[in-house]
């Protein structure tokens, strides 16, 4: 017969994260756990395999949401169509190298910004966007745009807020901007201010937010649609995969540093 109580590990967060979130906030502690159900009930034991490690675990000690799911509002905020200007952030990460490569599947011009030049090399020669930056080595995030958009900006998809979406908020009439996440500001004590929010008035320019956990019953949709173009190779996803529970604070504290190259995960079992 199974052993009924075994033995766990567990990250726990210390306190509530204030400013930026350090690894040492995070604490791996060892304890024990009983695999049973309640007699009589209906639940059943899971083992977790694999832990997302998402930007906003650590500052709103939530659970993990589905990133995939935000490809959707691509579709339902932005309505892109064949031949616009999209412009993604955080371009080579969970969320942003779907959103980047569905927009090019629509045959939209699309354009990521990342934090790195390994990552622009991702984005351009293994993701497929037309062009890529670093946002990290622009001085002039506005001259960095104009070369990239000489024609201006239909649709942007929003990771990181700030300075970033500032800048993007001069875009082309009747734009669209999808407010998927600000990972930009969660650390700061005091959001940034953003100065050129006037020009969406005559730009006729729509922001909408939106959050995943609202879409699960999208999720069976989500397969039928990724799964036949992973198949045929025209849509690649590319993870970083930390080796075990006692990496994972590290993991989780390197997506705000852009350390991750892909989708963040730490591997606790392999069976
Ligand atoms: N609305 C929703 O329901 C929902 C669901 C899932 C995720 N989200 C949001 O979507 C965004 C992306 O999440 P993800 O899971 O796909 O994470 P991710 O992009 O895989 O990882 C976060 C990335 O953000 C970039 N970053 C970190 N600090 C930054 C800063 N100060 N300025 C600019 N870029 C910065 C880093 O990449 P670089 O190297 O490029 O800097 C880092 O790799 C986050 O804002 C997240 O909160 C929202």
């Amino acid at each position: 017969m199974a052993k009924l109580e075994v033995s766990s590990k567990r990250v726990m967060l210390r306190n509530y994260v204030t400013g930026f979130s350090q690894e040492t906030y995070l604490e791996l502690s060892q304890g024990t756990i009983v695999l049973k159900v309640p007699q009589g009930s209906n639940a059943i034991l899971v083992k977790n395999l694999y832990l997302s490690c998402d930007p906003y675990i650590c500052k709103k000690g939530t659970v993990y949401r589905k990133p995939y799911l935000t490809y959707h509002e691509l579709f339902k905020i932005c309505s892109p169509k064949k031949g616009e200007h999209v412009f993604v952030s955080a371009a080579s990460g969970a969320v942003g190298q779907l959103v980047g490569q569905f927009a090019k599947l629509m045959g939209c011009y699309v354009v990521g910004s990342v934090g790195s030049k390994e990552k622009v090399d991702l984005l351009k020669n293994k993701l497929g966007f037309n062009e890529a930056f670093n946002y990290k080595e622009e001085h002039e995030l506005d001259a960095a745009l104009k070369r990239c958009f000489p024609e201006g900006i239909d649709i942007y998809f929003d990771n990181v807020g700030g300075k970033i979406l500032d800048a993007i908020l001069n875009m082309r009439t009747r734009g669209r901007i999808a407010a998927c996440g600000m990972v930009s500001q969660y650390n700061l004590e005091q959001p940034e201010s953003i100065k050129n929010l006037i020009s969406i008035i005559s730009k006729q320019v729509c922001i909408q937010g939106f959050v995943s956990h609202e879409q699960y019953h999208l999720y069976p949709q989500m397969l039928d649609t990724l799964l036949p173009y992973i198949r045929e190779g025209k849509l690649v996803y590319v993870e970083d995969i930390a080796e075990g529970l006692e990496r994972s604070p590290a993991a989780l504290v390197g997506l705000f540093s852009g350390h991750n190259v892909g989708k963040q995960v730490a591997a606790v079992a392999h069976e």
